[in-house]
């Protein structure tokens, strides 16, 4: 090397400069995406790259050649510099719109619907039913589930020896002997007779609790809604009009009803509401088992012994009270087979309503 002229010498550095520089950009124009684009970059103008070593070969250079060299150097890598950064841009600017478009949300796409619950049957059930005595005055009211057997039983005329008291129907707590898990929501016509001066016009919707083998038809917790009306000269015809409309609003049927004597306790006269089939309207059919009527709820004018107990005269007030089962209703009213089905929690049943 040291006998190369010295022309030859700078000039095979001039000629390398330019190859190296037409490869670099031959690489710069053929790079199609920012990464290959910095493997380029790396290649050439790295520490290590093509263009960087032959930089090195500078000290070789004669030094009345050098800033000739030098020169055409910094001119050859500002080339491949500046053909960098024009490809970075463009390439850039690409990798961008497909990224956008990749990303891009079509607005008129209609919306996602995300599942909502809703209100288990037996609630609505339970809404439409204090709305219905709403539109006709009634309002409603709460008692506790944890009771003693005076408002459960003794308050409500129902004497020692009568067999709803029995273990077997009713459930005793260890609260104490008279403390119970009340049965029924007749409890609450005492507790707010004892609190309130007639007239009186509520519903008491409620849980009730029972010592119920569990089958189809029962369990051992329900649900019940009490009726009570206490005022100067109520009548029967008044309880009869007031069950009539709420079993035509219930139903949204005109539905004939028809009343059958019965005995609870604390009524007198006491009856079992029938309400004519609402699937049949009375010709028979499966659910009303061809009998045309349903059983739908309990009523009769309240005993007086029950005013007087709960401090109310009788001899200036009367007043009529009714009570029924929310199951039993909701699964006339949906045709519904089975209780357990309210307790079991299986959204199959539940999103049906
Ligand atoms: N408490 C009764 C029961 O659970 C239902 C009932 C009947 C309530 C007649 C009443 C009524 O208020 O007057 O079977």
């Amino acid at each position: 090397m040291s006998e190369m002229p010295e022309e030859s010498l700078n000039e095979s550095i001039d000629q390398r400069l330019e190859k190296i520089t037409t490869k670099a950009l031959t690489a710069i124009e053929q790079a199609n995406d920012l990464d290959a684009l910095e493997a380029c970059r790396v290649a050439y103008l790295g520490s290590k790259g093509a263009f960087t070593q032959i930089m090195q070969l500078l000290r070789t250079v004669p030094k009345e050649d050098k800033p000739r060299i030098g020169a055409l150097v910094n001119e050859q890598k500002k080339k491949i510099e500046d053909r960098l950064e024009e490809s970075k841009a463009v390439l850039y600017e690409a990798h961008l719109s497909a990224k956008l478009s990749s990303e891009s949300i079509d607005v008129t796409a209609p919306g996602r619907r995300v599942p909502l619950g809703h209100e288990h049957p037996l609630s609505q059930i339970r809404q439409e039913i204090i709305s219905i005595f709403y539109s006709m005055g009634f309002s409603t009211v709460d008692g506790p589930e944890i009771e003693t057997d005076y408002y459960n039983f003794d308050s409500l005329n129902t004497p020692a020896n009568h067999p709803a008291r029995d273990e077997q129907d009713t459930f005793y707590t260890n609260l104490g002997p008279h403390v119970l898990l009340r049965s029924q929501t007749s409890t609450v016509q005492v507790r707010v007779m004892e609190k309130t001066k007639p007239p009186i016009r509520v519903i008491a919707p409620g849980r009730v609790y029972r010592n119920e083998e569990v089958n189809a038809r029962k369990y051992p917790l329900f649900h019940q809604v009490e009726g009570l009306l206490i005022d100067k000269d109520v009548t029967f015809g008044q309880l009869k009009g007031t069950l009539q409309a709420f079993i035509k609003a219930l139903f949204k049927k005109d539905l004939n009803i028809r009343f059958r004597p019965d005995f609870f306790p604390f009524t007198e006269p006491s009856a079992e509401l029938d309400s004519q089939c609402p699937f049949c309207q009375g010709k028979g059919c499966r659910t009303c088992g061809n009998r045309g009527w349903l059983e739908l709820l309990g009523c009769g004018m309240v005993d007086p012994n029950v005013l007087k107990e709960a401090g109310i005269d009788p001899e200036i007030y009367s007043g009529f009270a009714f009570g029924m089962g929310l199951e039993r209703l909701a699964m006339l009213k949906y045709d519904i087979n089975d209780i357990r089905h309210f307790y079991t929690n299986d959204l199959r049943f539940l999103e049906q309503f």
